[in-house]
Formats: structure tokens, C-alpha cells, sequence
């Protein structure tokens, strides 16, 4: 609970290494996700080179705080791993949000930088990273230090909680 109430987007960093260690246990927070009869569609691209991490600024309107991250994950779908298609979307959503939650319960910050179902935003990172043509990319996590660290917010809104019936 204290990760998920104290998450919140983050878009200025510190700078610091981030260990390939701790990417590599947000990229198994991303793979425990919850698919629709266990597809299990994810991809992960995990960035870490200064200049690639740059270059995201140039490829997405609202990118960049990429240019003050220490890392980066592309997270992306197979969609041909779908045993049913039209879950991809909420396939992917829940890998980005385990991805989130772990960065938080890790005292990191992150932000969702929304790619898909953008089709210029898709072909971009898909030239970008250099992905073959059967991946799509779904969402693009800077990863960073915190400037000060996180405070837990109350958005409980008890008006919008119906029980049994609405
Ligand atoms: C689908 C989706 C797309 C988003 N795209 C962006 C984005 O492109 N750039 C950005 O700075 N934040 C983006 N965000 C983050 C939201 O702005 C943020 O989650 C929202 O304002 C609530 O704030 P919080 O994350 O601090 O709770 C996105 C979030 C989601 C779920």
C-alpha cells in the first residue's frame, strides 16, 4: 500500500546511476503482470546510454524529463502472443503500472510517457529502438532519482464507491 499511495509521476530527476540490478527487478515487476489467459505479451527495452536516453527528447512531444533520467524502459507488446487480441492494450497497462508501483516500493521516481495506440509515436520509437516489425511499443518509463522523496497522497473518494448496487 505505502508503494502504490505514495507513487505519483515524476519528471525531475537527480542525477545517479541506477544498478542493472534494480532494472532488471523492475523488468521481473513488469513480467509478474496479470494477462488476459496468460499471454503474456511483454517486451522490454532496457536503457541505460546517455545519448539513447537523449535522443527520446526528440522523438516525443512530452519526453523530456528522458533528457534527466538515469535509466529508461521501453515496455512493449507482442501482439501476436495475444490469445485474445483485444486485451493487448490492458495486457500492456498492467506491465507498465507493476513497472510503476516497483519503482516506487524501490524509492525511485518514473512517469507513463504514452506511446501507444499513437501510430507517429509508435513508428518513431519502433525506428528509434530499432524493433522488429511484429513488436509494438506501448510505454516509454524514465527512470531517476528522487529530488525529495516521496509523501503518500489521500485520493480516496468515497462519493464515487458504490456497494452492491450503484
Ligand atoms: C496512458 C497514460 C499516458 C501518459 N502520458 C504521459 C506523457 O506523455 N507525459 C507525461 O509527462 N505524463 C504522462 N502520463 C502521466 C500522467 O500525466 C499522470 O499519471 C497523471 O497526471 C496523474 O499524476 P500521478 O501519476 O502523479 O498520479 C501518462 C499517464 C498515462 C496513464
Amino acid at each position: 500500500m505505502e508503494a502504490i499511495l505514495s507513487r505519483h509521476s515524476v519528471r525531475d530527476f537527480k542525477p545517479g546511476e541506477i544498478s542493472m540490478d534494480t532494472l532488471k527487478k523492475l523488468v521481473h515487476a513488469g513480467m509478474s503482470a496479470p494477462s488476459a489467459m496468460h499471454s503474456a505479451p511483454g517486451h522490454f527495452v532496457v536503457v541505460t546510454e546517455r545519448e539513447k536516453l537523449d535522443g527520446v527528447a526528440k522523438i516525443h512531444p512530452y519526453a523530456n524529463m528522458s533528457l534527466q533520467a538515469s535509466a529508461g524502459i521501453l515496455v512493449c507488446g507482442e501482439p501476436g502472443k495475444e490469445i485474445l487480441k483485444e486485451f493487448f492494450d490492458q495486457n500492456c497497462a498492467a506491465i507498465a503500472e507493476n513497472i510503476l508501483i516497483a519503482v516506487s516500493d524501490l524509492g525511485l521516481g518514473a512517469v507513463w510517457v504514452g506511446l501507444y495506440p499513437n501510430k507517429s509515436h509508435i513508428e518513431n520509437f519502433r525506428n528509434y529502438f530499432q524493433l522488429p516489425a511484429h513488436i509494438v511499443p506501448f510505454t516509454w518509463i524514465p527512470i531517476g532519482h528522487l529530488k525529495s522523496p516521496a509523501k503518500p497522497d489521500n485520493r480516496l473518494d468515497s462519493s464515487r464507491v458504490h456497494y452492491n448496487v450503484w
